[in-house]
């Protein structure tokens, strides 16, 4: 007989963007991170973890296509979840031994810089977590797999600490407020475009930490001091910094990315234009209403407060009147199911 667990995971966007490693085996960041969860209703990884004794090897289904179990990172994940069961005690040696098959699901496109790598990872975790019994914070294995998904572990607004520790032991991931601090806060997903990305973060990522200049002042004198203040904003609620910093953030990301050598670029034109419109709409206000970010990809997630979204979906959808190129996931709160 085998024990199947099942997860549902949240995605994460971030605000003040993880860009570069200082531990590549480990996944450790050169510099922190923050982030909001989104609600699981439109967008999320849904994760099926079963052991049994005939298994006779550890599979993985993604989407619906079987995968070999043999990625480093897959494995990396279920060694630490079972060696934490196994220090824990919290199941028998002879369950451990046997082999596990792994279903898992996005209802979003994968690796279109939609963090579907930090939904997928966060929930395989945690579901394997749940199936070994492991009691400990499951956020550090999640990292393991992609580094953002040490974010998507937790709900409302997440910071991930850098940390300075070689072994990772300080590169945790904490909870700066819940979903209910923020209420009206919501995120408006604009799927530009779903076709896989060119240039994987993680490839991405060791280019700019090998060759950029900006990067180095980056991490030096930029996400220190936005890092504080977003923070602060995010307590006070203040929606004009958080948007400003949010933009800014985003557009040193891809300023970074074009700094690297051999450069490579994630917005398209499409992207360009929302940009543009965005920072139209604040000026036509006379106010920051509307923060744009962008992640390893030319989609856009637009944080705004609750009042604004249906203006601002009237004005998209005026500019982009068919639902192609773009696509929209409307109006999600930030969530706070934890997983
Ligand atoms: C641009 O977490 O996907 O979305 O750790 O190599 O798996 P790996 O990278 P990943 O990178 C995410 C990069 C980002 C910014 C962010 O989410 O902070």
């Amino acid at each position: 007989m085998g024990y199947t667990v099942t997860v549902v995971a949240p995605v994460n966007i971030a605000v003040i963007k993880y860009w570069g490693k200082r531990d590549e085996e480990l996944i450790l960041p050169l510099n922190d991170s923050v982030s909001a969860t989104l609600d699981t209703s439109v967008m999320c990884a849904k994760t099926s973890v079963s052991a049994a004794p005939e298994f006779t090897e550890d599979v993985i289904w993604l989407n619906g296509k079987k995968e070999s179990f043999s990625n480093k990172r897959l494995q990396n994940c279920l060694r630490e979840v079972k060696e934490r069961a196994a220090a824990e005690g919290s199941v028998d040696k002879n369950f451990l031994s046997w082999k596990v098959h792994v279903c898992s699901e996005n209802n979003f496109p994968t690796a279109a810089g939609l963090a579907s790598s930090a939904a997928g990872y966060a929930c395989l975790v945690t579901a394997l977590a749940k199936l070994y019994k492991v009691k400990t914070d499951v956020s550090s294995i999640a990292r393991l797999g992609s580094g953002s998904a040490c974010r998507s572990v937790y709900g409302g607004f997440v910071r991930w600490h850098a940390g300075s520790d070689p072994s990772g032991v300080d590169s945790i991931a904490t909870q700066i407020a819940s979903s209910t601090h923020w209420p009206e806060m919501r995120a408006l997903i604009l799927v530009v475009g779903d076709s896989k990305k060119k240039m994987s973060s993680t490839k991405g990522m060791k280019i700019t930490t090998e060759t950029s200049e900006l990067l180095k002042h980056r991490i030096k004198h930029c996400v220190p001091e936005r890092t504080t203040e977003i923070t602060k904003a995010i307590l006070a609620r203040d929606f004009p910094k958080f948007a400003e910093i949010t933009m800014k953030d985003s557009n040193q990301f891809h300023a970074v990315c074009l700094d690297s050598y051999p450069p490579f670029v994630y917005l398209t034109e499409v992207s360009h234009t929302i940009i543009e419109l965005i920072h139209s709409y604040n000026e036509i206000c006379r106010e920051t209403k509307v923060a744009y970010t962008f992640d390893a990809g030319p989609n856009a997630c637009l944080y705004m407060l609750e009042s604004e979204v249906p203006k601002i979906f009237k004005i998209i959808k005026t500019i982009f009147p068919s639902s192609n190129p773009t696509k929209f996931i409307s109006g999600l709160p930030i969530n706070d199911a934890d997983v």
